[in-house]
């Protein structure tokens, strides 16, 4: 195991997914965030699908950025506050977001206080000067597993991007290592080549 490698591909098809009467949301400003449950997003013949591969889907978050909205910070996500427990891994894909990319950073070792979204959920955010970056990718139409439990941010170019986060009933605070064990261990994996 790559211990730099933040994502992979996932042998995941997401082509019909949705269900016939879903529409994206429309946001308000550059930046959204919806959190939904997968059985209003998507529909029940996708459902059984991630299920059968061993993922049981049952909400998304959604997230929009609009044209050149990065930010400065990186953040970590936190799946409970007290005792704190992190979301190491998501399972996302974008629509849009042609230039954007996805980066990794070491996660600082100082104290941070926790903030929270509109929609809620909680994170911790550094300024992205202030961190040692891993790797970076494009994360694109094709399913990825993304680590999420170390800072992490998005670079805007002029397009427009949605990110679909599948969420499941896997741990969200299981270690990163264990989640890629798991989902080789399913043959949902794609191995990288470097
Ligand atoms: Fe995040």
């Amino acid at each position: 195991m790559n211990d730099k490698h933040c994502w992979y591909d996932l042998d995941i098809d997401v082509k019909n997914c949705f269900k016939p009467d879903f529409k994206f949301p429309t946001p308000n400003g550059r930046y959204g965030i919806w959190d939904k449950l997968a059985w209003d997003v998507f529909n029940m013949d996708w459902l059984k699908y991630v299920s059968a591969k061993g993922l049981p889907v049952y909400s998304v978050m959604i997230f929009y950025r609009g044209p050149y909205a990065s930010t400065l910070g990186a953040h970590v996500d936190i799946s409970v506050v007290e005792p704190l427990l992190l979301t190491n891994f998501a399972i996302n894909w974008v629509y849009g977001g042609r230039d954007s990319t996805m980066s990794w950073y070491e996660t600082p070792l100082a104290e941070k206080k926790i903030d929270y979204t509109p929609a809620g959920t909680a994170y911790k955010v550094w300024n992205k000067w202030e961190l040692n970056k891993i790797e970076s990718d494009a994360i694109g139409e094709s399913v990825k597993l993304v680590r999420t439990g170390i800072p992490h941010s998005i670079e805007m170019g002029s397009d427009p991007r949605w990110c679909f986060s599948a969420r499941t009933s896997i741990h969200h605070d299981y270690e990163w290592d264990h989640v890629v064990g798991m989902m080789r261990k399913q043959k949902l994996l794609v191995e990288r080549d470097v």
